[in-house]
């Protein structure tokens, strides 16, 4: 029997990109899967798709969830005890993007990236760590990004700090779990590009958080989104290594070290030097 074999996952933003990926790869691996989406018509497609490849209802619910609201998440954790009996696994990765030059960006905007990225994963850790606590072997992944590590990503300053916040709860939680020798062991996943809808986060963009109209921004998302599509990693290769670090309890998931490898690098050249690294300009 294999590490995954009934026991059960929960991913947030589980209804297409990265989180499909995952989801799928926990249930190959064996494992029941909560989806958790704030989209309705991604998680009737994903379920459809999931319904295709044999993993019915007694394998994978979805559950409409948005993870800025704590009551969400616990509804959530509720739901999917009641459907699989325990959970085993979390991905917080639901993830949203919006951004512009630093004084264009509406306060409702940081407000949205924060609480969805920072605040969703931060959610489930708070709702799920107790009920994770109650077995062995298992494990919370949240995911951050290469903004993590390589700051200065033009017209993306909440994404990046976003993505630096989850950096620092889940180095310090695990910092905190390890010292209590807890069962629960975390990753952080710091994904270079991938072939997902994420340059297209704006579609989940709350009716009262304005749209930023910045000609430089367009630019900047629209290269970030040829890059993707054209080199992008599959979703199904990220889910592989996070099945992968899972096992190994290994703490930073990189897709592309060299990109993350080279943003710490140039960091600690900036702190020791003083010599700030090569500043990326908007479409260039
Ligand atoms: N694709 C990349 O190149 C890349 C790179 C670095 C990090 N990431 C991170 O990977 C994660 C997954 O993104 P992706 O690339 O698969 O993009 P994606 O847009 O395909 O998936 C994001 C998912 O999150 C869901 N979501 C958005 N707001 C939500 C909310 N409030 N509550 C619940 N679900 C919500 C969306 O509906 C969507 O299904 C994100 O955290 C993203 O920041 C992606």
């Amino acid at each position: 029997m294999g590490t995954f074999t009934n026991r059960t996952a929960v991913v947030t933003g589980g209804a297409s990109g990265i989180g499909f990926g995952l989801t799928i790869a926990f249930l190959e691996a064996g494992a029941n899967v909560a989806i958790a989406d704030i989209e309705d018509a991604a998680l009737d497609r994903a379920l459809m798709d999931l319904e295709g490849r044999g993993f019915g209802p007694n394998r994978v619910i979805g559950v409409r969830t948005d993870v800025r609201h704590v009551e969400d998440v616990q509804a959530l954790a509720d739901r999917t005890v009641e459907a699989f009996g325990a959970v085993h696994y979390l991905c917080n990765n639901a993830g949203v993007e919006t951004g512009g030059s630093f004084g264009k960006i509406p306060e409702s905007a940081w407000r949205w990236v924060m609480d969805v990225n920072y605040f969703g994963a931060l959610n489930g850790c708070r709702v799920f760590l107790p009920l994770l606590e109650q077995h062995p072997e298992t494990h919370i992944v949240n995911t951050a990004s290469v903004a993590a590590f390589a700051s200065g990503a033009p017209m993306m300053i909440p994404y990046c700090a976003s993505k630096m916040a989850i950096l620092g709860l889940t180095e310090s939680l695990e910092a905190e779990l390890r010292t209590n020798d807890s069962n629960v062991h975390l990753s952080v996943l710091a994904p270079g590009p991938v072939r997902t809808n994420m340059t297209n986060a704006e579609r989940n963009r709350p009716a009262d958080v304005p749209e930023v109209h910045e000609e430089a921004r367009k630019v900047a998302i629209a290269q970030l989104a040829k890059v993707t599509q054209e080199v992008g990693m599959e979703p199904s290769q990220v889910a592989e290594q996070v099945l992968q670090s899972i096992e190994d309890k290994r703490f930073f998931i990189l897709t592309h070290p060299e990109i993350a490898l080279k943003g710490i690098r140039d960091r600690l050249n900036w702190m020791e030097t003083g010599e700030a690294p090569p500043r990326r300009v908007a479409g260039k």
